[in-house]
């Protein structure tokens, strides 16, 4: 079959080799890609605001299948739109990627049906959201309701801070996706992103992660979106996860079914496990990045089988296999970042890099002249496959000493939670 991947991040690269492997696969088109994905893909420049140019595109090449990487597209609509013209999409509907696009939909989906998550309160006016704050205390949480690329979120340890992310929220700091807030409760406890296949009807697990979003080692420094990650993430034992498959998973699932807004795609809980046990922090609706790295390099079945059942509705029929491995990701970023990376420095030695169960997914490379340059904040992913995740932990970071970019920097420490715990037995 043809199909047309959308993204150009460090996760689209993950998609696109896994699918590569696929003998189901005839022609991979990614739109925008990158050097990385170019590897295994036709690379085609398309406007994705422009479905109707995307869906000429479709008609054009006899694509069979479109897969959506980044939520921009979803929450625009851009499967509804596909669908309409008759193509088979990956990815939820504009209705059902409400879940990602809107933090208070999702609240008030909890509150519906009985979802464990924060207490919260959903405010279009100033006032109201600071005299919910001043009655709550701190530490509270400000969240931007709409899409803020990571960015939407404070977490405020006194009042001041949290007034101050209210002010700058209602004065336009996140455009449109500011206009409304959530304000919630502040938990406590490990996080976690816990991944489940849809169809519509049927969520199947597909994997956890945990990850590290402060730019600086001991998870110093400002927040990023994703400084490395490691899958399965060791808090999530069977015992979770069957929780949060009944608490969380199964009800979102009836409820958006009964909403009219069935989900079918990636549904990417990020959860607070408390003393409690599992709270839904948010959802997002496509793959993490870089989480879908190192689920990507732990999956054992036929990605294009799986994605392809989940758009027909046989999930229901289908089990997954996944290696007992640890893997685990380090990103590699342009000095600058999270603020405004350098571009265009030369990188080499990839090739030595990567080896048996090390892999280097591309995120904001170019070429440029001949040579591959830095192009973005997040430029590579270096993940590595492991029995432990110290084992993982070390062959990643064993790898990135090939890796010759004096202007690229990393975190030393991905995976330390982890690692501890393995040394310690708990
Ligand atoms: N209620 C909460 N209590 C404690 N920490 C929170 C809470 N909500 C969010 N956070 C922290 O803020 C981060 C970002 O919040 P999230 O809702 O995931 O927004 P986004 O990923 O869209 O920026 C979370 O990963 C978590 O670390
Ligand atoms: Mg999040």
């Amino acid at each position: 079959m043809n199909v047309l991947l959308l993204g150009s991040g460090g996760r689209e690269h993950a998609l696109a080799w896994k699918m590569s492997a696929s003998p189901l696969l005839t022609r991979l088109y990614a739109s925008p890609g990158n050097p990385g994905i170019g590897r295994v893909a036709d690379l085609v420049k398309l406007d994705v605001a422009d479905h109707s140019a995307v869906a000429a595109f479709c008609q054009e090449k006899k694509i069979d299948l479109v897969v959506v990487g980044p939520e921009g597209p979803l929450v625009a609509g851009i499967a509804d739109d596909l669908r309409a013209w008759g193509f088979r999409v990956f990815g939820p509907s504009k209705a059902a990627a409400r879940l990602e696009g809107s933090k208070g939909f999702t609240k008030d989906l909890c509150t519906k049906f009985d979802i464990p998550t924060a207490v919260y309160g959903r405010f279009s006016d100033i006032a109201s959201a600071k005299a919910y704050v001043e009655k709550a205390g701190a530490p509270i949480v400000i969240k931007a309701d709409g899409l803020a690329a990571g960015k939407g979120v404070t977490i405020a340890m006194t009042l001041d801070e949290a007034n101050a992310a209210l002010d700058a929220c209602f004065e336009g700091a996140f455009g449109a996706a500011g206009a409304e807030v959530v304000v919630e409760e502040y938990l406590t406890g490990e996080e976690a992103s816990f991944f489940c296949l849809c169809d519509g009807a049927t969520a199947l697990p597909f994997g956890t992660a945990q990850d590290h979003k402060r730019v600086g080692d001991g998870d110093t420094g400002p927040n990023t979106g994703g400084m490395g990650a490691y899958s399965p993430a060791p808090v999530m034992t069977p015992e979770m996860t069957e929780r949060t498959m009944r608490e969380i998973i199964e009800p979102t699932m009836r409820g958006m079914a009964s909403l009219g807004a069935p989900f079918a795609g990636i549904l990417f809980a990020g959860l607070m496990i408390t003393d409690q046990g599992p709270k839904l922090i948010e959802y997002n609706t496509r793959f993490g990045d870089p989480e879908c790295q190192v689920l990507m390099m732990r999956l054992k079945d036929d990605l294009l089988v799986l994605l392809n059942a989940a758009v027909d509705g046989q999930l229901a029929h289908m089990s997954i296999r996944w290696s007992d491995e640890t893997a685990l990701t380090v990103v590699m970023a342009a000095r600058g970042y999270p603020g405004t990376p350098e571009k265009g420095s030369v990188i080499r030695g990839l090739d030595k890099a990567e080896g048996e169960g090390v892999q280097v997914f591309h995120a904001g490379t170019a070429i440029n002249g001949g040579a591959l340059v830095a192009n973005g904040g997040r430029v590579l992913n270096v993940t590595a496959l492991g029995k432990t995740v110290g084992e993982a932990q070390a062959k990643a970071y064993a790898a990135i000493e090939h890796i010759d970019w004096p202007q690229g920097f990393y975190r030393h420490d991905i995976g330390w939670r982890a690692v501890e715990r393995e040394k310690t037995g708990n």
